[in-house]
């Protein structure tokens, strides 16, 4: 470098001119003038990287906010939810809860909200045209369990068979591809180990938390968006009738007539 061959500049005007210049190189204007660049340059850079940081973080919200939004109706994976070891037989009440009722899941959505979500277009809701019925997903399957529970314990009693077979094969795709569409990536532990220790014969995964959606807040959107859809698989109900059951006991065609 040929710094060396700049002179310093004279430094009259400057109280400090007595003062020796070449003890002091950072008392030299042209010296300082350079440090302040840097300095200046520092602080840039600095303010930059800050800048990029957030923009990153911001990034990664967004996309994480991009994943929530795969939620039609605002769920998130929140719920912390042990695995059950669940051996409760065929017959248990617990299959009679209203939580099970997937008839809930019949929904009357507004052409708006399938506008706003991008959804296809639904077969027109009998008491209100400007809404489209959708069965939410969760309740498709869970139709299905219960047209296998009932098939198994059709066959167990000798009965004849409800669900013609191919809706019950049509069932067993619904469940497969859910697994293979939700992947869920929670490992579960195997052994003799945690829950199962007392079991000879241990299953994996019991009492391990893992991350659920809030079925609750599901049940509820459909609730509060009845189709208000029922039909007994034992007796013929017409169509028209089958939409005649509200949950809050409501009786919307009763306001058009
Ligand atoms: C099963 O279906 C057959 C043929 O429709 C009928 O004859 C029989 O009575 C039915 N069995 C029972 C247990 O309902």
């Amino acid at each position: 470098m040929s710094f060396t061959k700049y002179e310093p500049l004279k430094q009259e005007t400057s109280k400090d001119s007595s003062e020796s210049e070449e003890k002091r190189p950072w008392s030299d204007e042209w010296s300082a003038t350079r440090a302040w660049k840097i300095v200046y340059a520092l602080s840039v850079l600095i303010a930059l990287s800050t800048v990029s940081n957030a923009l990153l973080f911001l990034q990664l919200r967004t996309t994480q906010g991009q994943l929530d939004a795969q939620s039609y109706v605002g769920l998130q994976r929140n719920v912390p939810t042990p695995i059950p070891h669940d051996d409760r037989t065929i017959d248990d009440e617990m299959w009679d809860s209203p939580e099970y009722d997937f008839y809930t899941g019949w929904v009357a959505l507004s052409d708006n909200f399938v506008q706003e979500k991008g959804l296809p277009g639904a077969m027109r809701f009998p008491w209100d045209s400007s809404k489209g019925i959708y069965v939410l997903h969760a309740y498709h399957s869970l139709h299905c369990v219960f047209v296998l529970r009932q098939s198994i314990m059709e066959h167990r009693d000798n009965l004849n068979q409800t669900w013609p077979f191919s809706h019950v094969t049509h069932c067993l795709h619904v469940l497969r591809e859910d697994a293979t569409c939700t992947a869920d990536d929670t490992p579960r532990y195997t052994g003799r180990l945690h829950d199962e220790s007392k079991h000879a014969e241990p299953s994996s995964g019991t009492g391990q938390i893992r991350t659920c959606r809030d079925w609750n807040k599901l049940r509820q959107f459909a609730l509060d968006n009845s189709a208000c859809y029922r039909r007994p698989v034992d007796r013929y109900v017409p169509l028209l009738d089958r939409y005649k059951n509200c949950p809050d006991g409501s009786k919307p065609w009763e306001e058009l007539e």
